[in-house]
């Protein structure tokens, strides 16, 4: 069935076509208040906080690293590139087409940590200290880590719908990150449900998971369509440059609309599991 997705994204309205099944669920809280890796913080009940991540070099050793992936996954889809004169946020003036992006994100979204030039269990442990709990880099169920570099075009549906990771089982009991790498600004950068992660599922209007489809692209993650507060109301935290945005599973996020008219944003997300 085609709904319309309506949402709020720092109070300015947004709208797209959905199609899925949508149902309510049963009068249950997903999201763990005992003992969770978020328990030691101040921020527990927001659900999210932006944290330091990187010293200036090591993150743009990072943006170096991305770069250069991206220009290989052109090169490998024909597009020439000259390493000097690419400028990531430009991303979208060499990707003219919606096919040879869906090209470039098969491969972005396959992508293993050895493939990036940082050390992912340093910043593992980097946020476990401020968490307070140990944090690994390794998601058992999938027998590997976490890595996605997402890349959202200017005035394009790159987006995936409001939704929650925690439906799916292997991102119950992790920490969610999100970095900035390019073109993430007040006008590009993650939206969030502030306190969402509190919701019980009865007040949430869904999908299964890949059960929603947005401009032809089906989604992993269910399609949170509205709550019982109405229709969805979020904020982007917008961390800068070197930062990383800490978050809930539970947390709703997503819809992340660029609304910058000539900027491609790029981000990276990982997702550690608590340590047992
Ligand atoms: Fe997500």
């Amino acid at each position: 069935m085609e709904k319309t997705c309506k949402l709020f994204i720092d109070n300015k309205p947004f709208e797209f076509k959905v199609e899925g099944d949508f149902f309510w669920g049963e009068p249950k809280l997903l999201y763990q208040q005992h003992d969770n890796v978020l328990s030691k913080m101040s921020w527990e009940n927001e659900g999210f906080s932006c944290v330091k991540a990187f010293e200036v070099h090591d993150f743009l050793k990072l943006q170096e690293s991305v770069k250069a992936i991206l220009i290989e996954a052109l090169k490998t889809h024909n597009v020439a590139v000259e390493h000097d004169l690419f400028d990531i946020k430009d991303y979208h003036n060499y990707v003219t087409t919606d096919a040879l992006h869906n090209q470039v994100i098969a491969i972005t979204r396959n992508l293993e940590t050895s493939d990036f030039d940082f050390d992912i269990d340093a910043l593992a442990k980097r946020f476990g200290d401020i968490l307070g709990y140990g944090l690994t880099s390794y998601v058992e169920e999938l027998k590997k880590s976490h890595i996605q570099i997402r890349i959202s075009r200017p005035n394009s549906l790159d987006i995936n719908p409001p939704h929650r990771d925690g439906y799916l089982s292997y991102w119950e009991d992790i920490v969610n990150v999100w970095l900035p790498i390019a073109g993430c600004n007040k006008k590009s950068s993650l939206p969030v449900v502030a306190k969402s992660h509190l919701i019980p599922e009865n007040e949430v209007l869904r999908t299964e998971s890949r059960g929603a489809k947005i401009n032809g692209n089906i989604y992993n993650v269910p399609c949170i369509l509205e709550t019982k507060s109405g229709e969805i109301k979020m904020t982007r935290p917008n961390p800068k440059e070197g930062e990383a945005l800490l978050f809930s599973p539970f947390l709703i996020h997503g819809a992340a609309v660029n609304e910058n008219e000539d900027i491609t944003r790029v981000s990276l997300e990982l997702r550690f599991p608590k340590k047992n």
